[in-house]
């Protein structure tokens, strides 16, 4: 079955393989400006078989379109789906007809939400705090709600429940989103207030977790970012720049079950959110499957983040990697249900499986021998009037006038710290 290629003269006939990257995109220009630009400093690629691949991007338009219609992207990163159905409907239709690979697939997460993913990480042991859903309070409008809800839903005594789970307590929309709905909750008649209000939403009530950091762990396809995270400051300030601002074992679990709860579920693009206190890794938001990746919330993860998302798109293109809208569930479950593993080991288990399904050390080995030159291009690319230009584009898109040299400043400091950072960890010369 091996194939043996001499990569001497016929190769030059062989016309190269092209591939067609799709961006669907909301209002945004920083990302996908950054992403074009750091896809052409990828150059052609010669495989082992002698074949040279070169990939492209175009940003998409969805116009009407018949079902059978050919789609002319292998892969598709989707910014929009999760908010408008045209799109999302032409994307499931680009999945099941034409094997369109996509980040990420509306199989895997229109139906899977925040509260898909407590169960899931509920299920396989991890540390998701106590957390219970409860009716409607204002439910949807329905001429027959009266009289079906009287068969299916009893009475209950909301603050028995919440007296249960300890004041301060979260309520928040079982499905998330931006804030949308969230409170904490510190007594009785706040309780009650926060539940008149939710009217339309279905909430769960949530155990507060007294923590020490808050991390976001952005990942992409296998690579995985874990950030410090701070909530209560402005966009521009959530991250803060920190070198290991967690215990080992807390920052191999944050990146690790976020690497697990990605591969269960299908999602290669995603942000998840947890709460640290000591060596304990406390997860409440794991379905961010349209994660913000703009310059100026990442600012110095940026350039990483669009490598990241280029590497990951090329890899997928280029190997032919096939899209798997089956969760295989199972295998992650057989673990959970073994006594003779520990947490810790279970926690191994579950990623040696992740890992598998993301395609993890096959990755890693192509993008050394295929994708080597790509480190050295972004960091000149980062120095280069091409990225300033997109930052203060976005800033200007962004800030009101006496605050955007403030802003140029304040983002220029970050990117910088992540050239200096960057040539120390390529080892290049350190001025
Ligand atoms: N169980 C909890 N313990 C402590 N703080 C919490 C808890 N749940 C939520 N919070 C706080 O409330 C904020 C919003 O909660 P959460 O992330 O679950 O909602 P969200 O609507 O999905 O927000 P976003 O989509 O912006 O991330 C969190 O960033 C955190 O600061
Ligand atoms: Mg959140």
């Amino acid at each position: 079955m091996t194939q043996t290629v001499t990569t001497n003269e016929p190769t030059a006939q062989v016309p190269p393989a092209q591939h067609l990257i799709g961006l669907l995109l909301g209002a945004e220009e920083d990302w996908p400006t950054a992403f074009e630009q750091v896809l052409e400093l990828v150059g052609p690629i010669t495989t082992d078989d002698g074949v040279t691949h070169e990939v492209s991007s175009e940003r998409l338009t969805i116009e009407p379109f018949n079902l059978r219609q050919p789609v002319r992207t292998a892969l598709v990163i989707d910014r929009l789906a999760y908010w408008y159905y045209h799109p999302r409907e032409w994307l499931k239709k680009a999945a099941l007809v034409n094997g369109t690979y996509l980040l990420n697939s509306p199989f895997t997460f229109q139906s899977m939400e925040k509260h898909s993913a407590y169960c899931a990480l509920m299920r396989l042991g991890l540390k998701v705090p106590e957390t219970i859903l409860v009716p409607y309070k204002n439910p949807v409008d329905n001429v027959r709600w009266a009289y079906t809800s009287a068969k299916y839903n009893q009475s209950f005594d909301l603050k028995a429940i919440a007296n249960e789970l300890g004041y301060p307590l979260y309520m928040k929309p079982f499905d998330g989103g931006g804030w949308r709905g969230v409170s904490k909750v510190v007594d009785e008649q706040a309780l009650q207030r926060a539940y008149d209000q939710s009217g339309e939403m279905l909430m769960h009530l949530q155990a507060t977790i007294d923590y020490e950091h808050f991390a976001r762990a952005l990942s992409i396809g296998p690579e995985t970012m874990v950030m410090d995270f701070r909530p209560d400051q402005p966009m521009h300030n959530r991250y803060a720049v920190s070198y290991d601002f967690l215990s080992p074992k807390a920052g191999q679990q944050a990146a690790a079950i976020s690497r697990v709860v990605n591969a269960f579920f299908g999602w290669e693009f995603n942000s998840c959110e947890m709460l640290v206190k000591g060596d304990d890794v406390y997860p409440i938001d794991y379905a961010n499957a349209c994660p913000d990746i703009a310059i100026n919330s990442l600012h110095y993860y940026f350039p990483w983040a669009i490598k990241a998302l280029v590497r990951w798109s090329v890899y997928c293109v280029v190997t032919g990697r096939t899209a798997r809208i089956d969760l295989e569930t199972k295998h992650y479950f057989e673990i959970a249900d073994r006594d003779d593993l520990t947490d810790d080991e279970k926690l191994d288990a579950y990623l040696a499986i992740a890992d598998a399904y993301l395609d993890r050390t096959n990755y890693r080995a192509w993008c050394a021998k295929h994708l080597d030159h790509l480190d050295g291009a972004v960091l000149d690319w980062v120095q280069s009037d091409a990225f300033n230009k997109i930052l203060r584009d976005t800033v200007q898109a962004t800030y009101p006038e006496h605050e955007r040299d403030q802003f140029m400043a304040h983002f220029g400091g970050l990117i910088a710290l992540w050239v200096k950072d960057e040539k120390v960890r390529l080892r290049v010369g350190v001025s």
